[in-house]
């Protein structure tokens, strides 16, 4: 459990790559070919959030990152409710897939509360044999309006009563703080829908960490973004070089300025 944990979070921090989306979405834009869109952020982040799907079609086994197998689903956005999940993998998938860890998805206070925490649940029993780590996914389908503190921190607490090793949660503005105090186990800071600037990923990523995230699953707000490589380096320097958002945002226009002077020497060529 320590090893696998550790493989995925190197010194206990951790910028996990989001790349799940196709599994509720579809071809979500700029993942349409996941291989791609992954291949130049690989050296930045320390594991890839996926499907087996992607895992199979996308990723190169010789290399690749440490891989948390996202293993619940079977429902979708044009569906009756996105919170009627299945778990979707077997223990032995999961196994053979040589997985670091697996994430599932609970729908708190939603019509399957009670089945997506037994989807938890079950998978810790049958994970834990193992050693393979579960990361809880606090989702909250289409009403984004419930990140805030107090639901935030009923969730991440029941998911790590229920046997969760890490909780992936989403940023709230005010008293973030209390959602991590109360969570006994690491909190890992979730994306949403791209941001309207660089800047703004920063600040919230920043104050998530300093109020005591070990880390970030992203996904939309890297690889949606013009400068996914640039954004890429400035998050990694956040995560795990403790950079201020002014740093970090330095590094975010160092990154965009090479790329643009290398595509003006090509096109100059
Ligand atoms: C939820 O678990 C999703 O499938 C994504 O992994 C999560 O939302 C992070 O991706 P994004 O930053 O694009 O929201």
């Amino acid at each position: 459990m320590k090893n696998r944990l550790s493989q995925v979070m190197p010194g206990g921090r951790c910028f996990f790559m989001a790349m799940d989306h196709g599994y509720f979405q579809g071809p979500t834009t700029g993942l349409e070919k996941p291989g791609e869109t992954i291949k130049p952020l690989l050296p930045y982040v320390d594991a890839l959030f996926c499907t087996r799907g992607a895992l199979r079609s996308a990723i190169d086994p010789l290399n690749s990152k440490p891989i948390i197998l996202r293993v619940s689903g079977c429902t979708s956005m044009v569906g009756k409710d996105l919170a009627d999940e299945e778990v979707t993998t077997s223990v032995e998938e999961i196994i053979r897939l040589n997985a670091s860890a697996v994430g599932v998805s609970v729908f708190i206070g939603s019509d399957y509360e009670k089945q997506t925490l037994k989807n938890l649940s079950q998978l810790v029993n049958a994970c834990e044999m193992y050693g393979i780590p579960v990361m809880a996914v606090t989702a909250v389908g289409k009403e984004l309006e419930r990140r805030e503190a107090r639901y935030l921190a009923l969730c991440c607490r029941i998911a790590a009563e229920l046997g969760a090793r890490v909780v992936k949660t989403y940023w709230c503005e005010k008293e973030f703080d209390k959602v991590v105090k109360g969570c006994p186990v690491p909190v890992v800071i979730a994306g949403g829908p791209k941001c309207e600037t660089e800047l703004e990923v920063f600040e919230f990523v920043s104050d998530g960490m300093q109020k005591g995230a070990v880390g970030i699953n992203l996904g939309r707000n890297v690889w949606q973004n013009p400068n996914p490589v640039a954004m890429a380096k400035a998050l990694r320097a956040i995560v795990h070089e403790s950079a201020s958002v002014k740093k970090a945002y330095e590094i975010f226009n160092e990154g965009k300025q090479k790329l643009e002077s290398h595509a003006g020497r090509q096109v100059l060529q």
